[in-house]
């Protein structure tokens, strides 16, 4: 009888301790250690035999994956068009953000083209589930629908199925496999359980769907090792409950990451979002101060969102900063460059900060337009409704070129807009097209005041 060693491992960053402690040393999570028991194994005393493996040239023939596409435009492009057969996807998100949602309408169209399709749940009943169905009026799709979360009984079911094209599990928190004595959703039986499954999906040409929990700071739960065994990471994600919801790759080994798919959640399940520019911008205000349109790129494909600032001064010794769908240390950063290199004092304002339409916006390019939406909001000056800003701010008040230029012009060009306020550098003149280029946030003194001659 093998020999049962006990190990204290972190639930948040997968360390291991030797002995439990309130507050993993790694990570310095609190009370995320729980033990674990793993069966005593060594190489040189296993009975199997090894044998030496082929090595290839790195040229040599190639088969293409074949792709599913599951009609769902958005969906297809964060997947890099569509799944690939015999890949593992992991879904990530907080509760009640529609994952399931998603992964049924996706399992149900795939069904009404005629593959073959099994819906695995451990999180819900088997009435649950076709409550949701019947609410998205997908009842009649030829989906097989089953709860369980022994990882042996799943594999055993999905065999006697017979051929299989999507496997959905969901969640693969509540999966485990008998032969490990550690709970459901510790780390050992997440990356035991999703292992068993991912081989076996992979043998059999199946696709596969994890649906996963995520942890109160956005991470999947587990450790990032679940992330590393899947060959497709996707983040669902919403800012402060709109009704937006983003689907972002995070990883992808068959597509760019990055790339986002925008959906909408109505009465009946999620709706593609297949403009999303021109639906982030309709309820925009003409005319008021603070707001700024960001020309934005997610993935490879560009996003026009509004920037809304407000600058209001401060009841308390301490002014409240709060943000919502951009990066707080940035901002704190962009308030700095605003005070030392453009000579604005903020260090007495309350600041409130906000991109509308629930999109989250990570790239520094929008610096530019966060700092004019600042500079707008504290001086009460609206700027002209068709103008878009892109550029990055450099610590010495810069203004940095920024990446796809030209695809962020042609959107804003496609959306009715006819000014630009971008870094200096060579651009692509354009007759209906106006640009202010400015090398140096000092030099958005100017670019106002010429704002105003006009208006
Ligand atoms: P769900 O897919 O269960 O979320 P998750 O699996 O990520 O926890 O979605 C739950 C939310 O979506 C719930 O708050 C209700 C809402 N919803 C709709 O608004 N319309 C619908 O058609 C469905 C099915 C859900
Ligand atoms: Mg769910």
């Amino acid at each position: 009888m093998a020999k049962k060693q006990s190990h204290f491992v972190c639930q948040q960053c997968g360390g291991v301790h030797q002995k439990w402690t309130g507050r993993c040393s790694s990570c310095n999570t609190w009370d995320s250690i729980v033990e674990e028991v793993e069966e005593g194994f060594s190489l040189a005393k296993s009975s199997n035999k090894a044998t030496a493996n082929e090595f290839v040239p790195l040229s040599g023939k190639i088969t293409h994956t074949p792709r599913i596409i599951t009609n769902n435009n958005e969906f297809d492009r964060v997947l890099g068009g569509g799944l690939v057969k015999g890949s593992a996807i992991l879904i990530g998100g907080d509760p009640g953000i529609g994952k399931s949602t998603l992964v049924l309408q996706t399992v149900a169209n795939l069904a009404n083209c005629g593959f073959k399709t099994a819906y695995i749940t451990g999180e819900e009943s088997i009435e649950q589930v076709r409550l949701r169905a019947k609410r998205l009026e997908l009842s009649n799709a030829d989906v097989k629908l089953m709860t369980a979360t022994s990882v042996k009984n799943i594999i055993a079911s999905i065999k006697r199925l017979g051929k299989t094209d999507v496997v959905v599990i969901d969640s693969i928190q509540t999966m485990y496999l008998e032969e490990l004595a550690s709970a459901p959703g510790t780390v050992s039986q997440v990356r035991a359980a999703s292992h068993e499954l991912i081989c076996f999906a992979k043998k059999h040409n199946i696709t596969i769907l994890f649906v996963g929990h995520v942890t109160k700071d956005g991470q999947i739960a587990g450790p990032k090792l679940l992330e590393h065994m899947v060959d497709t990471v996707l983040y669902f994600e919403n800012e402060r409950g709109e009704h937006y919801r983003i689907l972002r790759a995070v990883k992808n080994r068959f597509g760019a990451a990055n790339e986002i798919g925008i959906f909408e959640m109505q009465e009946r399940g999620l709706v593609e979002v297949n403009n999303p520019s021109a639906s982030f911008l309709p309820d925009r205000q003409e005319n008021v101060s603070g707001s700024v349109i960001f020309a934005g790129v997610e993935g490879t494909r560009p996003v026009l969102v509004e920037v809304q600032a407000l600058v209001s001064s401060a009841q308390t010794p301490t002014p409240r900063r709060a943000v919502v769908g951009w990066d707080t240390n940035r901002l704190a950063m962009v308030i700095a460059i605003l005070q030392t290199r453009f000579g604005c004092f903020l260090g007495d304002k309350e600041i409130y900060l906000n991109i509308a339409g629930g999109l989250r916006v990570n790239e520094p390019a929008a610096d530019l337009a966060i700092a004019l939406a600042l500079i707008s909001s504290l001086s009460n000056l609206a700027l002209p409704k068709d103008l878009v800003v892109f550029g990055e701010l450099g610590l010495s008040g810069e203004v940095r070129t920024v990446s796809h230029s030209q695809t962020r012009l042609k959107e804003a060009k496609k959306l009715g807009f006819a000014q630009a306020c971008i870094p200096s550098g060579k651009i692509i003149e354009n007759k209906n097209f106006i640009f202010h280029q400015i090398s140096h946030i000092k030099e958005a003194k100017k670019f106002f005041e010429m704002m105003l001659q006009v208006a």
